[in-house]
């Protein structure tokens, strides 16, 4: 008969080996702290990370939230969309790296097990309560301004409230394109999502500097309207469309002239409206 302190070797040689035990970071007053669990490159200049949620936090679906790291014992934060949607247990967001930011420069380094703080006030205008009903939305976005879409087309109420979602996502290059076309892949072939998502959401993708079957600026496309012909749908209409804006800060001008010159009024957290924009928070 084996012994019980052999019988405990033997476990202890059998159990799987320990990799690395991190120490708990020290609490930073006044903000979470969430375990990186995933980290995926999408391209030498975007990439996406997913992390614990603290099951106290709450948001709703299209807010940002201030985060970032520790620098020199201070929180260096900027602010995020939450990509991933509001019942769900992990968080995930989509980032730039600048090679120069501040943050993003170190933020591109994470790894699965780090640590990153987190503010434990969402806030943002990118609802869809902030929109009048209407009976077409269009979610236009560049680059990073895809990130709070993705909460918003997984987001049941969406489809609920609107017909039609039109994800209309303008970039540079074709590859930069990935995570939203990812994401976009994610709803459609999800358990839950899935069969309203493949009647209700259409992805209609765009790119400027380099060949693709589709290219021009997103502002050009609904000038020209060839947004519209190739989407088969009239032109914008504030009787019957809504629309939520997020990119970069020019895009965001030139689209709300072009919605204001069509009669769309502007929603916010105490109005709702026609259409709602918010900046990528992209750091430059
Ligand atoms: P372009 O290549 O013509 O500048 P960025 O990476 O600079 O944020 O740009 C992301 C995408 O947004 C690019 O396709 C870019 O086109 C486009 N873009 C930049 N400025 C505007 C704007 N004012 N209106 C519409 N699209 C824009």
């Amino acid at each position: 008969m084996t012994s019980p302190s052999a019988a405990l070797a033997l476990v202890e040689e059998a159990a799987p080996p320990v990799l690395e035990v991190k120490a708990a970071p020290a609490p930073v007053k006044g903000f979470n702290q969430e375990t990186v669990l995933q980290v995926k490159h999408w391209t030498d200049k975007l990439f996406s990370f997913r992390t614990t949620r603290d099951q106290a936090f709450r948001f709703e679906n299209g807010q940002f939230v201030m985060i970032g790291l520790m620098v020199d014992g201070k929180p260096l934060l900027r602010a995020y969309s939450i990509v991933s949607a509001n019942y769900e247990d992990h968080l995930e967001f989509l980032s730039i790296k600048v090679p120069d930011g501040p943050l993003t420069s170190r933020l591109q380094h994470i790894k699965q097990g780090d640590t990153i703080i987190m503010s434990r006030k969402p806030t943002g205008t990118l609802l869809i309560n902030n929109l009048k009903p209407g009976k077409r939305l269009y979610l236009l976005c560049t680059g990073t301004g895809f990130a709070p879409f993705g909460s918003i087309i997984r987001d049941p109420e969406t489809y609920e409230r609107f017909e039609d979602v039109i994800v209309v996502y303008g970039c540079r290059n074709i590859a930069e394109l990935a995570y939203g076309t990812q994401s976009v892949m994610e709803v459609r072939e999800s358990e839950y999502l899935g069969e309203i998502a493949e009647k209700q959401l259409r992805y209609y993708t765009t790119v400027t500097r380099e060949p693709y079957y589709r290219q021009g600026r997103i502002t050009t496309l609904i000038e020209n309207g060839k947004l519209f012909s190739d989407l088969g749908v009239p032109a914008l209409d504030p009787e019957q469309d809504r629309v939520m804006i997020c990119g970069s800060p020019q895009m965001f001008i030139d689209l709300r002239t072009i919605l204001e010159k069509r009669g769309f009024g502007e929603g916010n957290n105490s109005e709702p409206g026609d259409y709602v924009v918010e900046k990528a928070f992209a750091e430059r």
